[in-house]
């Protein structure tokens, strides 16, 4: 019998609202009793896309449910399709204590959940995260939100769910540049890990270590118990800092650099976790410039970006355009980018007093 975890996520800030994290394996076999546990609908909406319904429609039987399959695609996390969202709430008369379902990647999840945030000024909203990135990173944390035209999650909330039931089965179909956009989350959490200030010391770092194969291989204890760390130290950081104004803007590791490789490359070239995995090793990089990391570090850390080849090549982009990509970056205050830097083993600082030079020899080592 492989273990299930259930995670109580804690946030002080909204009157000690509190809810849990399952994750487990075979979840799904009784979804109608937690989502009922969770909530006290009368009816469900059940929001997913076109692949996760034609994959694992027949897997969730809800009673009292209605479905709206949305096309799938980043390009459709738009206003149009949060419409349809809130259509189908009106048209199927779902009333304030009704509960809106995410069941889907990180796109399916925060448009729901955006929709669940406005539909009658919130109604119940429950995450069944089927993406490694889903699982552990966008499930976790309460924000949602739909792209605009002139910038990604530019319209959105802090909205936490009822529930997020996290099944390990699903991530069986994700092929393998999908499992590996949500390994370089979980890697960031890995270098992260000893500023969460999580109540327990996890290791992630050495977990990663020992159990790669078993990773690679799906292996259901291990990814239950991978998730499963992942969430308590996403959760460790939220419960402190819900809506960004200190501490949560650790969980930015790597993409800084991240965002500036994506717009640059209109999006297309790269997925995200590719673009965070060469975040990382720049953050790695700009630490050892700053002195603030050990040789020995730098070089463990950069091995175990490589093991996971979460980091690909990429192409000669131009420096000058590249650092000037970053100041637009919306985490720039004052003219000043604020970088979060690794500072020690497994913690990182938040540093703004960076210069010029610094940062483009961060960028110029990975080009
Ligand atoms: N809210 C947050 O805190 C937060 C954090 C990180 C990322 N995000 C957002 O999450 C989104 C990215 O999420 P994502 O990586 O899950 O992308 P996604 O939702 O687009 O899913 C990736 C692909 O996998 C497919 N898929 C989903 N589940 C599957 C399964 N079990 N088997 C096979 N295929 C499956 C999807 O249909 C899609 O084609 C971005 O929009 C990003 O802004 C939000
Ligand atoms: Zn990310």
């Amino acid at each position: 019998m492989i273990q299930s975890y259930n995670l109580k996520v804690d946030i002080p800030q909204k009157n000690a609202y509190s809810y849990d994290i399952l994750i487990g394996c075979n979840l799904l076999d009784s979804v109608d009793e937690l989502v009922n546990k969770y909530s006290f609908a009368n009816k469900f909406l059940i929001v997913t896309n076109e692949k996760v319904a034609g994959l694992y429609k027949d897997k969730i039987a809800i009673d009292k449910a209605n479905w709206l399959v949305l096309p799938d695609g980043e390009e459709y996390k738009n206003f149009e399709t949060l419409k349809l969202i809130l259509d189908a709430a009106v048209k199927n008369k779902l009333e304030r204590k009704d509960c809106i379902v995410a069941f889907g990647g990180g796109v399916v999840g925060d448009m729901a959940g955006f929709a669940a945030a406005t539909y009658m000024r919130g109604c119940d909203f429950i995450q069944i995260p089927t993406t490694l990135l889903a699982q552990v990173d966008s499930s976790v944390g309460g924000k949602v939100a739909v792209n605009h035209e002139d910038g990604k999650n530019l319209i959105g909330a802090f909205y936490q769910p009822k529930a997020v039931i996290a099944d390990i089965n699903v991530l069986k179909t994700l092929d393998l540049r999908q499992l590996k956009t949500g390994l370089s989350e979980i890697l960031k959490y890995a270098l992260i890990e000893k500023s969460c200030a999580a109540p327990l010391n996890y290791r992630l770092y050495d977990f990663l270590i020992q159990h790669k194969q078993d990773i690679f291989d799906l292996n259901p204890e291990v990814m239950s118990k991978l998730v499963h760390i992942c969430c308590a130290l996403k959760a460790s950081v939220v419960n402190q800092d819900e809506t960004e104004k200190g501490l949560r803007a650790i969980l930015n590791l790597g993409h800084t650099y991240a965002h500036a490789i994506e717009s640059l490359t209109n999006y297309t070239t790269y997925t995200h976790g590719e673009a965070v995995g060469v975040g990382l090793k720049m953050a790695l990089n700009l630490a050892l410039i700053r002195g603030l990391i050990d040789k020995g570090y730098f070089e463990q850390a950069i091995n175990l970006i490589d093991e996971y080849q979460i980091a690909p090549k990429i192409p000669k982009l131009d420096k000058e355009e590249f650092y000037n990509v970053m100041f637009l970056d919306k985490k720039a205050k004052n003219g000043k980018i604020r970088f979060v830097v690794p500072n020690g083993m497994y913690s990182v600082a938040i540093v703004s007093d960076i210069s010029k030079e610094q940062v483009m020899e961060s960028i110029s080592t990975c080009l």
